[in-house]
């Protein structure tokens, strides 16, 4: 049996999870509530929060697993993108353990972690499909080749999609991470309110900078009007904002379908969570004969069973990595 420690610490989670030929068996997640009062993820904190939680969170995900330290056969962890604090705290803590203990250690690229979360668990897609990674960082459309080979065919110009969820959240001076509150709001809202234009970036990139501005100009010009126009239509502007940045995920994924004839189509990253967003992607997935793919809530945002699924992967090729491994903040894809 091969069992592999992971460690995800590329943002504001610290997380580790276990894994035994290809199974999850434990995924522990601590999620920083410090930055809540900032309205956004401050670097510096998040480094030391991770300081915090790394030896608490790693001891669980082993004694849920019901693993020893001497069970383990590999390390993996996220070697970027992300913070480089942040990445340095769970790199620097997977690295002392591999040597502590002999064993190889596994770099992990986060982003395509989130692409094999599909591979955690039933059902799963066959190769090739097309993956739609939506996070706070990334806005991306993965063409999958095989668990080890994938090539981005589109991406965000400019603003990743999770960005444009949370900047409108502080404009509607709602907490951060705002995303999943835009949601629950969305759901009592008419999405057909309120129009905001669709970017017109060319054939599969994204640009979610445009609509940002057109959100702060458009409560701007109704607040000047109504000083409690937020208040009264927050459900209104959160369904049409969030009906507006799905069009513009969505059409583009549908152009990658018909351009390059595949119809498995996943989605991944923390925008996934979306319930609008895979509501839509599952009538669009009906009517174009798609088959679809959407993870499960606790795979989709930051979680240390998408590295150990990707270090399985790795580890079954022998893809080690050396101790003189450091962190990427800007890791190439
Ligand atoms: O993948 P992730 O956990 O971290 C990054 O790697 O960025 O994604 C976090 C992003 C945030 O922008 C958050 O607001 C967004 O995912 N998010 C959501 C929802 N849940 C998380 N956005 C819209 N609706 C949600 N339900
Ligand atoms: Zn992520």
């Amino acid at each position: 049996m091969t069992t592999i420690l992971a460690i995800e610490s590329s943002c504001d989670e610290t997380s580790a999870a276990v894994i035994s030929n290809g199974k999850i068996r434990s995924n522990s997640v601590a999620t920083q509530v410090i930055h809540e009062k900032y309205g956004g993820v401050v670097p510096e904190l998040a480094s030391r929060a991770h300081q915090q939680h790394i030896v608490p969170i790693v001891e669980k995900a082993l004694q849920e697993a019901k693993v020893s330290k001497k069970d383990l056969n590999a390390i993996a962890f996220t070697r970027g993108p992300g913070l480089l604090g942040a990445l340095l705290v769970g790199s620097s803590f997977a690295k002392a353990l591999a040597l502590g203990l002999k064993i190889p250690l596994i770099e992990v690229h986060h982003m395509h972690a989130h692409v094999l979360a599909h591979f955690i668990e039933e059902p799963t897609p066959s190769f090739p499909f097309l993956c739609l990674t939506v996070s706070g960082g990334h806005t991306q459309i993965v063409l999958v080749h095989d668990a080890l080979s994938m090539e981005i065919i589109g991406e965000t110009q400019d603003d990743a999609v999770g960005e444009a969820f949370d900047k409108t959240a502080k404009l509607l001076n709602l907490p951060y991470p705002g995303g999943p509150l835009i949601d629950k709001y969305a759901q009592q809202g008419n999405p057909l309110a309120f129009t905001f234009p669709l970017s017109e970036m060319p054939g599969l990139n994204f640009s979610f900078s445009g609509i940002k501005t057109a959100i702060l100009y458009f409560l701007q010009d109704k607040t000047r009007k109504n000083p409690q126009f937020v208040e009264e239509n927050l459900a209104d502007v959160c369904a049409s904002v969030q009906y507006t940045l799905i069009k513009m995920l969505l059409l583009k994924l549908r152009k990658a379908a018909k351009k390059t004839g595949i119809s498995q189509i996943a989605i991944a990253g923390g925008v996934s969570a979306n319930s609008g967003l895979r509501k839509t992607l599952l009538e669009m997935g009906e009517k174009e004969q798609w088959k679809v793919y959407i993870p499960r809530f606790e795979y989709c945002t930051d979680n240390a069973a998408m590295i150990a699924i990707a270090a399985h992967f790795k580890y079954e090729k022998g893809d080690f990595c050396k101790q003189t491994v450091s962190p990427l903040p800007r890791m190439v894809f």
